[in-house]
């Protein structure tokens, strides 16, 4: 296992160069996975379980939840760890069509308006997304903040994403460690799996 650092992560300048899928994984990934904000890493640890014979790509920007998580965890086979920015690895990193699932769990809210612009759901990347998606790609998205959900849900649908309630994933697979601790506080959760129409 290989860490691939993206350095300096907060600097949008900083570009990347396509990755080499076949070189991460040593083969070129059937369903390509992207993870952006692993946090504590809980849903990457039961990916292969999940989604048997896909690849996860899991990307985090804090060096320090990296390298944590890392240190206690064995990385499973057909997982690929990186630290930086997603939205941007996502951009430069994955071909136009090959995203087959994005995972977004419990994204930062940035409540106040002058920060919204750092949100992971904001309507350039979602324009970016919507090439980078293959012909049945889905995002698959969760939060426990309303407000950041309407957004969410606005700035998708906007662009000709609908969200389907798919409880098989939601109710029986779906783990993280944000959702387990908005649990023990009995927030609502407000998941769905998005595609294009
Ligand atoms: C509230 S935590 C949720 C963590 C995890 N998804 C969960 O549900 O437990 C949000 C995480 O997203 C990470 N993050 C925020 N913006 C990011 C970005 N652009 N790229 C990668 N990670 C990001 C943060 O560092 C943080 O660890």
């Amino acid at each position: 296992m290989r860490i691939r650092n993206h350095t300096n992560p907060f600097n949008y300048s900083t570009r990347l160069s396509p990755l080499d899928l076949t070189d991460i994984f040593g083969n070129l990934p059937q369903r390509l996975c992207l993870e952006i904000g692993f946090g504590r890493g809980v849903f990457l640890r039961r990916f292969p379980e999940i989604f048997p014979n896909e690849h996860l790509l899991a990307v985090e920007l804090r060096p320090k939840m990296v390298s944590d998580f890392i240190d206690r965890h064995v990385i499973p086979d057909g997982v690929h760890v990186m630290q930086g920015n997603g939205e941007i690895i996502c951009e430069d990193g994955i071909a136009d069509g090959a995203l087959d699932r994005l995972f977004v769990f419990h994204p930062d809210p940035w409540l106040k308006g002058r920060h919204q612009k750092r949100r992971v759901i904001n309507p350039g990347f979602v324009d970016i997304l919507t090439r980078k998606l293959s012909s049945s790609g889905q995002l698959y998205l969760s939060t426990d903040v309303a407000s950041l959900w309407e957004d969410m849900s606005d700035i998708l649908t906007s662009r000709g994403f609908v969200c389907d309630a798919d409880p098989l994933f939601w109710k029986e697979k779906y783990e993280s460690f944000w959702n387990a601790f908005s649990e023990r506080d009995q927030r609502s959760l407000f998941s769905g799996t998005w595609s294009l129409t």
